[in-house]
């Protein structure tokens, strides 16, 4: 930090309590936000809802720092006032956050994020939305007043969120970091997806859940199909008859089942495949870091999908697993990566902005017909039908 942080802390600490009429963080807040800052650092762009000493803090921590506030009890007169404000690095967006923010055009991401305005529910979730899509990896989510219930739900909320990760609390201060996981699409749905409803959605529609696939089995994934505790991520919910790859890779993972010879993985599942994507549209299937096939995907459009009609002869993917790759109760990550994708929204058809890949129906994995067993169990067979 260039400026000295340890002088500017003292200083503010001199203000008295009732500086401004809404309640100021503490000194030990405005301390670990220094702190923490300091790691972060470079700070080129930063955010807060609500405005006092935590202003005066950011506009010396921060090259270009944005204040959402109302000036309820003073608290952004007496910040424009102070000697301790650096006033070339903060513009203050004047009026009720829960309409100045959704209104605003946001041009950088921001390496600090506080939330400390309004205080009644929903209107910190909404900052939050708005918030989490600015933060970039590495940065910083402050949110204050966990202690009040609706906060501390939103608190419990990020805490189990892949994209962050709790990383302090001071007082009644949370400090969360940015996690590399990917955003969070904000204008999907998705709420299986997110940490908080994991177990109820593993609950309710019998999620991912460590299984051991059995050979010549049918797993079906249709909602309370016995696929369902496969599929690890990647996926929509469940449908009537199919569920839905969504983004460009999705993931089953399984235990392995005990085999000598080569299998054949076989897959009922329909493309999403509109002319726009061109012929060279494919998926390419990993079992862990092994390419085991690449499928091509031809697809009437989905939305005159009737499946079965479409296609009569719909045959399904397959993909053959050489026994060298095949240990026995490991656990399996069987990856599908579509290289083009797009959504039914983008191709004008519905609201529906899902990119979607394949529709899987059903899974099996059963001894590749190349398998000499099952070479002989055919001759065997052969030979009985002769008789
Ligand atoms: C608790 S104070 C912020 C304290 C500040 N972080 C500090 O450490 O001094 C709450 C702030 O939110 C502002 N505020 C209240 N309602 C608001 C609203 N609807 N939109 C934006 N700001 C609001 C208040 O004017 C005040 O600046």
């Amino acid at each position: 930090m260039t400026f000295n942080s340890s002088e500017l802390l003292e200083q503010i600490g001199e203000l008295p309590e009732d500086w401004h009429g809404c309640g100021s963080v503490s000194h030990k807040v405005l301390q670990a936000i220094a702190d923490h800052a300091q790691e972060t650092a470079p700070i080129y762009h930063s955010v807060e809802t609500g405005a006092g000493k935590t202003t005066l803090l950011f506009s010396q921590l921060s090259q270009s720092h944005l204040v959402f506030a109302v000036d309820a009890g003073m608290s952004i007169t007496r910040v424009r006032e102070s000697p301790l404000l650096n006033g070339q690095h903060v513009t203050f967006l004047e009026g009720p956050s829960q309409r100045t923010l959704p209104r605003y055009e946001f041009t950088h991401k921001v390496q600090i994020a506080l939330i400390d305005g309004p205080h009644g529910y929903p209107f910190p979730d909404i900052e939050y939305y708005y918030f989490y899509q600015l933060i970039e990896t590495g940065g910083l989510l402050l949110i204050d007043d966990i202690n009040i219930p609706t906060i501390g739900r939103m608190f419990e909320i990020i805490k189990v969120d892949d994209m962050f990760d709790l990383i302090d609390i001071v007082d009644n201060t949370a400090f969360f970091k940015r996690s590399v996981n990917p955003m969070f699409p904000p204008e999907e749905d998705g709420w299986w997806l997110q940490g908080f409803n994991r177990e109820h959605y593993n609950r309710t529609f019998g999620g991912f859940r460590l299984t051991k696939l059995a050979l010549r089995k049918t797993y079906e994934f249709k909602v309370g199909g016995s696929g369902l505790p496969l599929l690890k991520s990647g996926f929509s919910l469940p449908e009537s008859q199919l569920v839905w790859t969504n983004g460009p890779k999705a993931v089953m993972a399984f235990e392995m089942p005990q085999f000598k010879n080569d299998l054949e993985l076989s897959v009922t599942a329909y493309p999403f495949a509109p002319p726009t994507l061109g012929d060279d549209q494919s998926c390419e299937v990993y079992l862990n870091d092994n390419r085991i096939a690449t499928w091509r995907l031809i697809g009437l459009p989905v939305w005159r999908r009737q499946f079965r009609k479409l296609w009569p002869n719909n045959k399904p993917f397959t993909a053959i697993i050489h026994e060298n790759l095949v240990r026995p109760g490991e656990i399996f990550q069987l990856s599908f990566k579509f290289n083009k994708l797009t959504s039914p929204k983008q191709v004008g058809h519905s609201g529906d902005s899902r990119l979607l890949g394949l529709a899987f129906e059903r899974l099996s994995l059963g001894p590749a017909s190349s398998d000499p067993r099952m070479k002989s169990m055919g001759s065997f067979l052969k030979n009985m039908l002769r008789r």
